[in-house]
């Protein structure tokens, strides 16, 4: 069992991850922590609630995090994820509440207890990096209990928010700035699975209206129909499910260590994950930048059918 930690804005592709996660055998789902991203904190908790519950895991520690990013103003996206961050669907939404804690204290709790016992924890980012941002910056020690951290986020190539920035970074360019430059300096490891192939793993309606009729299956269904028709296709990718197939299943990913930095001040480019793809084995001794601290594991290709029949083999 791989120990894991979600950390989303749970839209539609979120909810496709949490599925995911929440149902396949070879991963312990140690807690989800919610941050504003997609759609406001409210909404992103009461959905995050409402898909763990459709997957049959109340256990699963939930909490509440960041509302906003830490200096860029908010903007949502109901026009990708509905109003209400679940497509407007009309599924019965959870009326359980969240821990206690701050998102931020009960990453903290769960990473010292992995540190403590030796079993490190897998920190999936699929939202905004606020949370992550604030963590590392207020417990640092916390980073002991890390194995990676596989965020979903970025590109090498366009954007999706703006021709040159991905949403989760463009959301909060701030905090992803401080999750490299922390990861770096605390010495964990970081993949980055970007919009390269973010939109890689599709899910066909057919295969979706073949799961069954368990809530999972049900919602799972659902999900696929409500992006398919956003997008107007036969099918769907699963979006952020993608990097939890590749904390599964990391053989069906391919990547490449480069040096990454965040582009903070661009008129045009702020947000942009600038991945520096260039031979610095050759002489670039007059680059006045010099090399990102930063080198993370870059998404560069994914076997989309081999994590397809992985989402679905655990969602129906
Ligand atoms: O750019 C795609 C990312 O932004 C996904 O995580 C999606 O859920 C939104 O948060
Ligand atoms: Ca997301």
């Amino acid at each position: 069992m791989k120990p894991v930690i979600l950390d989303v804005d749970t839209g539609l592709d979120d909810a496709c991850a949490l599925l995911l996660a929440a149902r396949h055998p070879e991963l312990d789902l140690k807690a989800v922590t919610c941050v504003g991203g997609n759609v406001g904190l409210d909404d992103v908790v009461v959905n995050t609630l409402t898909v763990l519950e459709a997957a049959g895991r109340t256990d699963v520690p939930v909490a509440r995090g960041a509302a906003l990013p830490l200096l860029q103003p908010v903007r949502a996206a109901p026009h990708v994820h509905g109003v209400d961050g679940l497509g407007n669907l009309d599924w019965p939404r959870s009326s359980r509440t969240p821990g206690p804690g701050h998102a931020v204290e009960l990453l903290r709790d769960v990473l010292r207890d992995a540190a403590a016992t030796g079993e490190l924890v897998t920190l999936i980012p699929l939202a905004p990096m606020t949370n992550i941002a604030l963590l590392l910056r207020t417990y640092p020690d916390a980073a002991a209990g890390l194995r990676e951290i596989v965020f979903m986020g970025g590109a090498a190539g366009i954007g999706n928010a703006t021709a040159s920035a991905e949403f989760n970074i463009w959301t909060d360019p701030e905090a992803a700035a401080i999750v490299l430059a922390a990861a770096a300096e605390l010495g964990v490891p970081v993949t980055m699975y970007g919009l390269d192939v973010f939109y890689d793993v599709v899910i066909t309606l057919d295969q979706a209206r073949s799961l069954g009729d368990s809530p999972s299956a049900e919602l799972a269904r659902r999900l696929i129909e409500k992006r398919s028709e956003l997008y107007q296709s036969d099918g769907a990718s699963i979006g952020d499910g993608g990097a939890v197939c590749a904390v599964i299943d990391p053989a069906g990913l391919t990547t490449q260590p480069f040096p990454l930095r965040v582009e903070l001040s661009g008129t045009w480019s702020r947000g942009r994950t600038i991945v520096d793809t260039r031979d610095w084995s050759s002489d670039l001794t007059n680059d006045p930048h010099g090399p990102s601290p930063a080198v993370v594991q870059v998404a560069t290709a994914v076997d989309g059918k081999r994590y397809a029949d992985l989402w679905l083999s655990a969602v129906k």
